[in-house]
């Protein structure tokens, strides 16, 4: 493929948010590192129109790894025996609320397992309280499927955002990756009342995910176009040693920072974290994730005696560090890219409460 070909696709994509069927192939399947730097200085260009030089941080508190789920790929599924399972309790979740805002974070991501000791009324009652201590922090949620009526209760409750990934936008490859007793359309449907109600929504998937072709990514990015998520979440599959998947190959960095640009350029407001899945697989993931379009970091905010439990996948980083270091560890590898930590919460442009 020539340089001029590369140059008209990325221009394409830039100016129109769109390609062929074809088009997106290729951009899937080429592996010219060129291409990607094109790319990537295109998606630069677009997230420094609406966020400038600015990186969101987001305070991720992983309060359970106890789940109902038995998702395929997934570290902390419940047929995994091997796991020391732990639930942090309200009060611990409220501390690391008041540690992270002490630290600056103004959004705070209540983030696990579907454990179904956190019923809709205690959680509301966590949101309720984090809400009225850190009146200018939102609260985002990243706590699986529930019904309409839950999903209100906690909006109500002040939670601002969600997010759910999709996984997959082929109904078979879903099946694939997930047990009998989960359901595409469920989860789908979840995504659309969770708009409906008016959170902010994250969708997103794995790169890489076992038996996941082209055009699978092809049905993704048709998926986000048209379903236009507030938040996109994409990261590397990355096998764990205590699931089925433990000898398939991780996805690949170099795939996933070009699908970053691209998410970018079709959604250009995006909110599109450089995830930790891809600082596990390449110590500097999280700076090229930035440098590809990404403009939101997600540090962790757990206790440091339960984070090496929260594992879905193998290797995962900052499972040792404290808040404070991670936060200060984030803010240098922010600005080594030349981009700078914004205090503020971050909101998606069309939804601006600052
Ligand atoms: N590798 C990479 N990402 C994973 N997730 C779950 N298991 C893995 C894994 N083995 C992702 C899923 C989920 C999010 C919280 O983490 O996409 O939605
Ligand atoms: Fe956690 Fe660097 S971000 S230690």
């Amino acid at each position: 493929m020539s340089d001029r070909h590369y140059a008209e696709l990325a221009e394409k994509l830039a100016r129109t948010g769109d390609l062929s069927d074809g088009e997106f192939l290729e951009v899937i399947e080429c592996r010219d590192p060129e291409f990607s730097e094109l790319l990537a200085e295109k998606a630069r260009e677009v997230r420094e129109k609406y966020y400038g030089k600015d990186v969101y941080l987001r305070g991720l508190i992983e309060y359970s790894n106890i789940c109902r789920n038995n998702c395929r790929y997934c570290g902390i599924r419940r047929g995994n025996k091997n796991v020391e399972r732990y639930r942090l309790t309200k009060e611990q979740i409220i501390e690391c609320g008041d540690t992270g805002y002490e630290l600056g974070f103004r959004t705070i991501v209540l983030q696990g397992g579907e454990d179904p000791f956190f019923t809709t009324e205690r959680m509301a009652e966590i949101i309720t309280e984090l809400k009225e201590r850190h009146r200018d922090c939102a609260v985002t949620l990243s706590i699986g499927e529930l019904e309409k009526d839950d999903y209100r209760r906690l909006f109500d409750a002040g939670a601002d955002r969600f997010l759910l990934r999709h996984e997959t936008a082929d109904k078979e490859h879903y099946s694939l990756l997930h047990p009998e007793e989960m359901s595409f359309d469920h989860r789908m449907n979840c995504l659309k009342t969770l708009k409906e109600i008016g959170y902010q929504v994250g969708a997103g998937m794995m790169i890489g995910s076992p038996y996941q072709k082209p055009e699978h990514l092809l049905k993704d990015l048709r998926f986000l176009q048209s379903f236009k998520p507030e938040m996109v979440g994409i990261g590397p599959f990355i096998p764990h040693h205590d699931t089925e998947f433990a000898d398939r190959e991780a996805g690949s960095v170099a795939l996933t920072l070009r699908l970053l640009s691209v998410i970018r350029l079709i959604l250009p407001d995006v909110l599109l974290p450089a995830t930790t899945a891809l600082g596990t697989l390449d110590p500097k993931g999280r700076e090229k994730g930035l440098l590809a379009g990404a403009n939101v970091i997600m540090p962790n905010l757990s206790p440091t005696n339960v984070r090496g439990k929260y594992l879905l996948y193998d290797n995962k980083i900052c499972t040792g560090e404290e808040a404070a270091e991670c936060i200060r560890c984030m803010e240098r590898r922010v600005e080594s890219v030349g981009y700078k930590v914004a205090t503020v919460r971050g909101d998606h442009v069309s939804k601006r409460k600052e």
